[in-house]
């Protein structure tokens, strides 16, 4: 397996010959699938990476949870409302596992946080699009929950044992988002003709950046071929946003609504849909910041992190009480 990705993907990869015993050790646990703990030695780049990676990914539940968040307030009935605020809640919860997961590779919650702020870590370009009708959230639900599970179904297998299980807790959580997002468009399509133009309106300005979410082409990504050697990553960007097309273009037939890509066309032989690249320049340029939400997004986490000040000071100020009245008993107990 190992020699495979050397040989397809080439760029960036030690060679075997250029690993040193350690490393040699290390790949050889990868390659035979038994995953890597906390406390098991790891190359310093692979540390890094997953702390990259998994960092990125909390930051997405959590910065993910604003968007939707938007909308609890007029969703259009008791039930939905309640529905979304479960899903927002789950993200939360999704957030947090995967910062635990990222800790144990010696970061700091604060860190990433600070890092998140000072624009030294990223989230998932998706969430500087904004939320504009109540389509969206179906939208937000079938696609972007859908290519979130794509990408992170696959996940539940990788190398570092902490992100793997997290990763399977979170995912049967997203198929029951997913679910409730192609419920409400299933609704809207099924609604009056202006429910329905709101409908193909959310298809329309989710599509493109829904298959940006997989990342930069393969050609153009820098991480995938070293990822992919250490199983950090199982699939390729461009793998995975063919599968999510395939996926997906049969469901918006089901509903009546169009995708909106004059090229989309399947090929009979390999069963693939061929379709229009996004606009990467559009990418890039969310990524340097000049999403339609960045700077929004970052500002409601900087008051966040802000407002949230007195309750880490309590806590902390709780827990060192706590630890001097226990190190003062074990004294007296001596
Ligand atoms: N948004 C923001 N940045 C992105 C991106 C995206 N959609 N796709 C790629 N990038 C960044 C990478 O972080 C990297 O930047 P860096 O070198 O400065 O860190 C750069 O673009 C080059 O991309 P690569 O392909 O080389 O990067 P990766 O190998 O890391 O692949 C990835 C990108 C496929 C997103 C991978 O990191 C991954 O699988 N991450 C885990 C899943 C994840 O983060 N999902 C977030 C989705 S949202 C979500 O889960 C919330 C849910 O509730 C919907």
């Amino acid at each position: 397996m190992y020699a495979q990705m050397v040989k397809s993907t080439g760029k960036g990869v030690k060679t075997r010959d250029d690993m040193t015993e350690e490393e040699r050790h290390f790949q050889d646990k990868v390659d035979a699938d038994i995953k890597i703990e906390p406390r098991d030695w790891m190359p310093e780049e692979y540390r890094k990476t997953l702390i990259r990676q998994i960092g990125q990914h909390a930051h997405s539940e959590i910065v993910g949870q604003l968007p939707e968040g938007n909308w609890i307030t007029r969703a259009p009935t008791l039930e939905r409302k309640a529905i979304l605020l479960a899903k927002v809640q789950d993200e939360a919860g999704h957030g947090l596992y995967l910062y635990c997961a990222a800790e144990t590779l010696g970061i700091s919650r604060d860190e990433m946080t600070e890092m998140l702020l000072s624009g030294r870590m990223k989230y998932s370009s998706i969430f500087n699009y904004p939320t504009l009708t109540w389509a969206d959230i179906g939208a937000v639900g079938w696609l972007v929950d859908g290519a979130a599970i794509m990408n992170q179904v696959p996940l539940q297998r990788t190398s570092y044992g902490p992100y793997s299980r997290a990763m399977i807790r979170i995912c049967k959580e997203e198929s029951f988002h997913q679910r409730q997002g192609y419920d409400i468009m299933m609704k809207m399509a099924q609604g009056s003709p202006a429910q329905k133009r709101m409908a193909q309106d959310a298809l329309n300005r989710f599509w493109y950046p829904s298959l940006m979410m997989f990342g930069p082409s393969d050609k153009e990504s820098v991480h995938s071929a070293q990822s992919m050697a250490w199983k950090i990553k199982i699939n390729t960007n461009d793998e995975l946003r063919q599968k999510f097309v395939d996926q997906t273009v049969p469901q918006a037939e089901y509903l009546g609504l169009t995708i909106p890509d004059d090229k989309l066309k399947l090929n009979e032989e390999t069963g693939h849909y061929a379709f229009s690249e996004p606009d990467w320049t559009e990418f890039f340029n969310v990524l340097k910041g000049n999403g339609p939400c960045n700077n929004e997004r970052l500002e409601a986490r900087q008051k966040a992190w802000e407002d949230g000040q007195w309750v880490r000071d309590g806590m902390l100020a709780h827990a060192r009480k706590k630890a001097a009245r226990a190190g003062a008993a074990q004294m007296a107990a001596e």
